[in-house]
This record gives structure tokens, C-alpha cells and sequence, in this order.
């Protein structure tokens, strides 16, 4: 495939998904609106229809709760043979909640950055402008209530309360901490999830039951901010997420110092994560980052793509990312190449005893993670390999189609059909090349 046809066929997957508002993330499989896919799609979108970038922004700030939370999955369109349905979050007529039906769960924060990325190629200056000055106030009231909401202790970290919000649902980043919790009670369900993708590459029956049982332990403590945090079964300091946070909190700076707003608070909350990220993440002795499980009072020592993603952040020192890019990422046993699988970035290191190549976030290759690595290579001026992961990534796309995610051994297409987030990224991965 030519670079336009790959460009054209990316186009026609978010056309075909679009609803009009908002791009499903899979047209069977993920048909409401999702909260880190939206912001990666308007990535996508604004290298060829800008207007249409900032409505799905605007979408996504439509389903924020009037406590500042930008929830994880928005329902405007009511309910579809999807699981979990609107009502089983039970968020309707909450006094903090939404204007419409939605999940109680929130997600990385990708949108700051979107939002910068749509206004910085912008060409209708005085619009773009405008649409800042819009959203602004609404991503910094979510970023206010991450640090209110999920770091109340101020450790510069915040937490998440449920594998959903980390966005890597099924990582064996949670698998130790989940077995630790007792399952009862756990509400009445039924998934849905295998009806267009094989349950081989889905999150287990297990995963199922704990996810289940913490959404039913957080709609009886009706989703009140204070009552999750002191009281979820799991809570830990997810370096992904993090690192996402402190990305978007760069990205929130340029915006407010450009449209004259104070943004001390920011730089306050970047110290903060520049200080955290090595005193409680990083590990020196792996060279890697890991999560931190605030129920255990311990690291989470797992091997996954989420152990590099401080690149994303900027927050590493130099010597701190060529560890993470020499020891990790460019060796062939864990990340790289080799003979356990020819294609980055596996999701779960090749050599963890709890890799699984074709199931979910236990090993496959995802786009969205390849672009995080990617800009944070650049950042840190290794363009060759940033080269070559893109490379790998449009080489993916070509020949196993927009699919959710990839075997890494051989590129073989996993998942949904027609994600959305592979095509919106493969358009901005384009656009860097030409
Ligand atoms: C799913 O249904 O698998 C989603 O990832 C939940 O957010």
C-alpha cells in the first residue's frame, strides 16, 4: 500500500465510524464514546479536518460531571447491545454526576495534549483561539480533580480505582493486587464482549469478575469522590496514566501561557510528578518505571509497555531514558525484535512469565502505545529508532488492516475490526514522515 492509499483507507475507517458527534472507537464492539480514543482520534482528525477534531473534543467535555471528572466511556447515544449498558453505572441524578448517562470510571488524560496538537497546525488562527479559550477551563477542572480526587495526600501522584481507568484493562500491572481482593456479592452480568472478537484474546473470565465487583462497590458508595478514595480495594499509582498526566499538564502550560491564564498550579503539579517519578517509580536497580500500589505500600514489579512510558512524560533524565531505551526497549528478549517476535512495542515484556501474545493487554502491539513511545523517543533525539517504530507501525496497518491490536510475533491482526485509534494515529504517524 502507497502512503496515500494507507492515508485514505485510515480516512474511511473514522468515516465509517463517525455517528455524526462523536467516532466510535469499533463500529460492533465499542459503540458509545470513549474517553482516551476520543482525544486520540481528534489527533488523527486534525491532520485533515480540524473542525471536525474539535467537535469530537467538544463531544467528549460534554459528558463531563459538574465535579470537573471526564468519565471513561459517555453514552449520549443511549444504550446498545454493549456491556456494561448506561444503567448499570448507575450515575444518573448524582448531585457531582453528568447531564447524561455515563460510566463513573475516568481514563488517561490525553486531552490536553489533543487540544494543543489541533490548535498548534491550526490555520484559522482566530478559531482555534476561540476553541481554547473554550475548553481550557474545562481541562484544567479535570486535572484539578485528579489531584483532588485521586492524590489527596499530595504525592504529586494520582491513583486509579479500577483496571478500566488505567486503559490497559487486563495488564499484569493488576493481576496481584486484584487477587488480593475477596469477591462477594459481585452484581448480576452478562458480557457481551465476545460477540465480534474471540474470547482467546480478550480479558479473562477472572478479570471479569473483579472488574464487575469493584463497579458494583463504587455505585453503592454512589461514585462520591472522597468515599472511593479511602475506601477502593484497589488503588495504585499507574505509571501510564501518570506519565500521560504530566504530558498533558506540559501541553495545558503552552495553552494558558498563551491565552494569558496563571498557571502556576501547573508548574506546581509538574515539580511535583518530576520528583515523584524518581522517588517512587522509578527503580534503579531494573532501570524501568513501575506502578505503585498504594493498598500493598509496594512497587508493582511487572515488565509491561507501561514501564517505558515515563519517555512520553519528558520527566526522565537522559541517562535515565537511555536506560530505559538500552536495556529495554532496543532488547530483543523484551520489546525489540527478535526471535520471540518481530514487531514493537509488545504490551507485556516477551520474557514475563504472564506474557500471552493474543490476549488483550498481555502482549499484543498497540498503536496507541507506539505513538507515546515514538514521541517520547523524539523528545529525547532518538529519531532512528522513533523512525523505525513508525516504520514497524504503518507496516502493520498495511498488511493486517485498522485491527485493534497485533501479534507481535508476526503482525497478525487481533481484536476489533475498523479501531479507530490505529487509523486516526497512522494518519498522524503520516503526516510526520511527509
Ligand atoms: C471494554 O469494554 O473492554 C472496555 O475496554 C472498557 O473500557
Amino acid at each position: 500500500m502507497t502512503d496515500t492509499e494507507l492515508r485514505y483507507a485510515a480516512m474511511q475507517v473514522l468515516k465509517e465510524n463517525d455517528t455524526g458527534n462523536f467516532i466510535k472507537p469499533a463500529y460492533r464492539q465499542y459503540p458509545h464514546q470513549w474517553n482516551w480514543d476520543a482525544a486520540l482520534i481528534a489527533i488523527g482528525l486534525r491532520t485533515y479536518d480540524v473542525p471536525r477534531a474539535r467537535k469530537e473534543i467538544l463531544s467528549l467535555l460534554s459528558g463531563q460531571w459538574s465535579d470537573g471528572m471526564i468519565p471513561h466511556i459517555l453514552y449520549p447515544t443511549g444504550a446498545s447491545d454493549y456491556f456494561p449498558i448506561p444503567d448499570f453505572w448507575r450515575t444518573e441524578g448524582l448531585p457531582h454526576g453528568p447531564a447524561y448517562p455515563t460510566s463513573g470510571l475516568t481514563q488517561p488524560p490525553v486531552l490536553a495534549t489533543a487540544v494543543r496538537l489541533i490548535h498548534k497546525d491550526a490555520t484559522d488562527k482566530d478559531a482555534s483561539l476561540a476553541f481554547v479559550k473554550e475548553v481550557y477551563p474545562k481541562v484544567l477542572a479535570w486535572h484539578r480533580w485528579f489531584y483532588a480526587a485521586r492524590d489527596p495526600e499530595g504525592t504529586g501522584l494520582v491513583a486509579i480505582i479500577h483496571p478500566w481507568e488505567s486503559g490497559m484493562d487486563n495488564s499484569t500491572r493488576w493481576s496481584e493486587a486484584l487477587s488480593r481482593i475477596k469477591l462477594e456479592n459481585v452484581p448480576s452480568y452478562q458480557r457481551k464482549d465476545f460477540q465480534h472478537v474471540r474470547e482467546e484474546e480478550r480479558p479473562s473470565a477472572q478479570d471479569y469478575e473483579y472488574f464487575m465487583y469493584l463497579i458494583g462497590r463504587y455505585r453503592d458508595l454512589q461514585w462520591e469522590p472522597e468515599a472511593l478514595y479511602s475506601k477502593a480495594p484497589f488503588l495504585i499509582q499507574d505509571v501510564l496514566l501518570n506519565a500521560i498526566l504530566a504530558r498533558a499538564n506540559t501541553d495545558l502550560l503552552m495553552l494558558g501561557t498563551e491565552i494569558g491564564e496563571p498557571t502556576t498550579e501547573i508548574e506546581g503539579w509538574l515539580d511535583k510528578a518530576r520528583e515523584a517519578f524518581n522517588e517512587r517509580l522509578w527503580n534503579h536497580e531494573e532501570g524501568l518505571y513501575f506502578d505503585y500500589d498504594l493498598r500493598a505500600a509496594r512497587p508493582v514489579q511487572q515488565n509491561t509497555c507501561a514501564a517505558l512510558s515515563p519517555l512520553y512524560s519528558g520527566l526522565p533524565s537522559s541517562s535515565q531514558a537511555q536506560r530505559l531505551v538500552d536495556e529495554h526497549l532496543s532488547n530483543p528478549d523484551e520489546y525489540a525484535p527478535g526471535p520471540n517476535g518481530q514487531y514493537y512495542i509488545p504490551s507485556t515484556s516477551k520474557n514475563s512469565p504472564l506474557f500471552e501474545a493474543r490476549r488483550y493487554w498481555r502482549g499484543p502491539v498497540w498503536i496507541n502505545i507506539n505513538w507515546f513511545i515514538i514521541q517520547g523517543l523524539r523528545t529525547y533525539g532518538y529519531h532512528d529508532l522513533a523512525d523505525v517504530i513508525t516504520k514497524q507501525s504503518l507496516e502493520l496497518v498495511s498488511k493486517s488492516g485498522f485491527v485493534e491490536y497485533f501479534d507481535t510475533r508476526d503482525g497478525a491482526p487481533l481484536g476489533a475490526e475498523g479501531f479507530s485509534w490505529s487509523a486516526a494515529l497512522t494518519l498522524d504517524l503520516l503526516s510526520e514522515l511527509t
